[in-house]
């Protein structure tokens, strides 16, 4: 069974003093909560404090981005190893965020994947299309694309952390999310894929989360697909009483 994974992507928003104000409010909406992982991503400056304030928790906490190597001449950039030092288990990797306004490739993201599996953080890799894209009737062609892309080089065992995010452009802090059946008919062709790259059991085990404006008002709906395992949740889990909400769905 796939253990549903609700995680809160927080962008560049929120200082530390306001990340762990937001922890103490949302603690105690989510006391004994065990039915969903819970995870967040604060902002690299957040980071520390958080996996801290959450250490021995039911909550966990990952960086947004990363470089592949361990050191060097990078300016701006952050290593695996740096975030393992802090405690940080998780990694997103691949956000269209990221794709979109800093020139994050397929290439790079096969590569920080590996670095993720090497240093034992658990990967969420982002894939998705465009509106135009699905317009034009390549949905499936570039999920195939960028999962396959992003799989390169890795065998199957190495990927029993790998966590996939289905995050249509379109839907992104767009307000309009996918329909639950757009969604699972993503989620299927993404689950087809890891199937082929890597074989059946990967993709029974491995987790897809749906991601693109969704809130208290659309997760139950989505959650009630069995092909989605979880969510990524950007503006909605900003504010501790409405991620909670998201959190406890139907
Ligand atoms: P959104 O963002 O929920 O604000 O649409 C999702 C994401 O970018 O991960």
């Amino acid at each position: 069974m796939r253990k549903p994974l609700i995680a809160g992507n927080w962008k560049m928003y929120k200082t530390p003093q306001e990340s762990l104000a937001f922890l103490d409010a949302f603690f105690p909406l989510i006391t004994g909560h065990e039915r969903d992982e819970i995870l967040l991503f604060p902002t690299i400056t957040s980071l520390a404090a958080v996996v801290q304030a959450t250490a021995g928790t039911s909550l966990n906490a990952g960086a947004q981005n990363m470089h592949w190597l361990d050191e060097g001449p990078y300016t701006g950039e952050t290593s695996p190893t740096m975030l393992a030092s802090i405690g940080c288990c998780h990694v997103l990797i691949g956000h269209s965020e990221q794709r979109l306004y800093f020139g994050e490739t397929d290439e790079r993201v096969n590569l920080k994947l590996k670095a993720a599996i090497q240093h034992n953080l658990t990967p969420v890799v982002c894939v998705g299309e465009h509106l135009a894209e699905r317009e034009a009737g390549h949905t499936e062609q570039v999920l195939r694309a960028q999962l396959s892309a992003a799989l390169r080089g890795i065998s199957p065992q190495q990927t029993h952390k790998l966590v996939v995010a289905y995050e249509p452009v379109w839907a992104i802090g767009t307000g309009s999310t996918a329909t639950p059946e757009i969604a699972a008919e993503a989620h299927a062709i993404l689950r087809h894929e890891l199937a082929a790259c890597c074989d059946a059991e990967v993709a029974e085990r491995t987790r897809i989360l749906y991601g693109g404006s969704v809130k208290p008002e659309n997760i139950s709906a989505l959650m009630a697909k069995p092909e989605i395992d979880g969510a990524l949740v950007g503006g909605a889990s900003l504010v501790p009483r409405t991620f909670a909400e998201i959190v406890h769905y139907a």
